[in-house]
Formats: C-alpha cells, structure tokens, sequence
C-alpha cells in the first residue's frame, strides 16, 4: 500500500466570499498546515458557495486567486496537500444534485446558518442558499474525507453530511467514509476586537473589529490599539467576565506561541495600553512574511496556474472514482 493511502484524509475549505481575516487564519489554515504531514489533505476554495450570495465577478476572481497565493503563503505546500478552486473539479456538483434526493427538507429548513442568512439577504432567499448544505456534503464526502476541520459554527453541516452519508450508506452499502469534525480548541473562535461577543468577521460593521491577513501593519496596529476591553486594568484569562482581554490573550498566545499564564505573568502590574500594543506587535510580525510572499506569488501568474491546474487534476482523480460509484448504486447508465 502506498504512504498515502494509509494516511487519514482531511477535507477542508473556505469560502472566497471576502478577504481572509486573522479568524481564518489562526481558526483554520494555520491548523491544516500543522495537518499536512500526518494526513492525506484537501484544502478548497469554496467559490461555487460564494454566489449563494450575490458576489461582484471581478471581484469573486481575484480574491479566490489572493486566497489561493495565501494559503501557500501561510505554509501549505502544494505538493504535500491537493490545493483546488472547487468550479473545477465538476463532480461537486454533480454529486451535490444527488445528494440533494437524499436531503430532507426539514434537515435544511434547521440549519442555523441558512436561518441567519435568509435574514441577512430577505431579498435573496435563493435555493442555493437552502441547498448550501448538500454541495458542502459533496465537498466531503468526495474525497471520503475521515475528518472535516471547521470552526464551530460548521459543526451542524457536517453533522447534517453524517446523516446524509449514513443514509445513502443504509441504502446501498458502504460508498461513502461518515466524516467527523475537527474542531481546533486553540484559535477556533477569535472574536471581533470591537465587539469581542461576536466572532471575527469580514461582515463586521465596525471595520476595525477585524483583521485581515493582508492589512499594512499601521492599520493592524490602529485596531489593536482600539480594541475594546474592560474597567478592570488586569490581564486575566476570564472570557465571560472580562471578554475583550480573553480574545487579546487567545490571539497573542497564538501569535508569540505563549501560555496564558506566561501572558498573565508578562503583564502584571502593567496596563492594557502596554498589552494592546504588544500583541498588534505580534500579529503584524506574524504576518508579515505571509503578506509578503502572497503579494510574490500573486505575481506569478505561471505558478498560480500551475498550483490550481494540478490541484484540480488531483482532486478530479479521487472525486470521480467516488462519483463514478454513486452513480452507478442509484442506477444510473454507464458512459
Ligand atoms: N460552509 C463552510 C463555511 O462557511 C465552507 C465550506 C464549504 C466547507 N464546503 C466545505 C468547510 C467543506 C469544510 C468542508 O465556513
């Protein structure tokens, strides 16, 4: 048996619906780098989840070829890990049609996240929107994926992907892997630094709430200063109570690789001011040989075609065997 198939798959992705933020990056890319060696990954670009929201084109493109340069940036080796824009690998959607008979209606109509998004876009209720959870059912169960990293806000889809598959599975035999999440405890939920209640989000209103992976290091620096904390003045892990601080500790302790109490310890007896500054410190140096190397490779048009030519070859490989498959369990007429 070669390396590979002894290896456990991982499947994950991130839709190109705006620029990544910090979130993204300590929640999840950073996490599927430190995968990369122990599983057999495949990391996507979620771009056909995008337009169940209307997205402007030009826009659409360019930000799904910045996230592509970012994630080898950040450290995802694209020989090591199959990198692919998921339009190009045409079984998404084709299993995603089939799936979507073996989805019921009442599944989709709980999902929190279509439920927050019907309110957010009352005048864009569109399909796509309801179905969301049957192409990202696809995305897995594709790959037969044994482990799914996301955030905890996606737990309920591949919960829902569970189903999908145990039901397809009871029908007509083992065809596809039931996947579990993986959900990182360190830097899984970052939250806003304006509204620390709230997750980190490119939706935020307040535009210094979030940090982006490509932001100049003056406008990192203005939001730390600004983020909001509390009327104690110490630095103390205590998410409910102090909530602001929590985040600012969960983000430096990520970004200067430091336990909370060392953090505790640092900082005592000195002010949030002092604090504030040392972690916007951390992140812009985090960051800012991933900004440089992603402004590189974008400029490498060659490269980048390379990198999602060959990712999309690769991930096509593997998901039409299991199409393939599918297709001829439901009955469907060989080519
Ligand atoms: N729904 C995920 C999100 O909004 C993105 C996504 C689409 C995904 N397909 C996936 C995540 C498959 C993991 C696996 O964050």
């Amino acid at each position: 048996m070669s390396e590979i198939t002894e290896k456990k798959t991982i499947l994950s992705g991130i839709q190109p619906s705006g620029d990544l933020t910090l979130g993204s990056y300590l929640g999840a890319i950073k996490n599927w780098v430190e995968l990369s060696e122990e599983y057999n990954c495949f990391y996507c670009i979620v771009d056909m989840h995008s337009i169940t929201v209307r997205q402007n084109p030009a826009e659409l493109r360019k930000r799904t070829l910045a996230q592509l340069a970012q994630y080898i940036a950040s450290g995802l080796d694209p020989e090591k890990n199959t990198i692919f824009i998921q339009s190009h690998v045409s079984a998404h959607a084709e299993l995603s049609w089939v799936l979507s008979c073996y989805t019921m209606f009442g599944e989709l109509s709980r999902m929190t996240q279509f439920k927050d998004k019907s309110a957010k876009n009352a005048d864009n209720i569109n399909a796509g929107l309801f179905t969301y959870p049957s192409l990202m059912a696809a995305d897995i169960l594709l790959y037969q994926a044994d482990l799914v990293p996301v955030g905890g806000d996606q737990k309920q889809h591949v919960e829902l992907t569970r189903d999908i598959a145990n039901r397809f599975n009871g029908i007509y035999g083992d065809v596809f892997t039931v996947p579990e999440p993986f959900i990182p405890k360190v830097g899984a939920r970052i939250m806003s630094l304006t509204t620390p209640e709230n997750k980190m989000s490119k939706s935020d209103k307040d535009p210094g709430g979030c940090i982006y992976i490509m932001q100049k290091p003056e406008e990192i620096m203005r939001s730390f200063k600004r983020a909001v904390t509390d009327s104690e003045t110490c630095v103390r892990y205590d998410p409910e109570n102090k909530p602001g601080i929590s985040n600012l500790m969960s983000i430096y302790s990520v970004a200067a690789g430091k336990t909370f109490e060392e953090i505790e310890n640092e900082f005592a007896g000195k002010g949030y001011g002092d604090f504030k500054v040392r972690v916007g410190e951390s992140v812009v140096e985090m960051l800012r040989p991933i900004r440089e190397e992603s402004e590189r490779i974008l400029k490498d048009k060659a490269y980048v075609e390379q990198v999602y030519r060959e990712g999309a070859a690769r991930a096509s490989y593997v998901a039409n065997k299991t199409l393939r498959k599918v297709y001829k369990k439901v009955g469907f007429v060989a080519k």
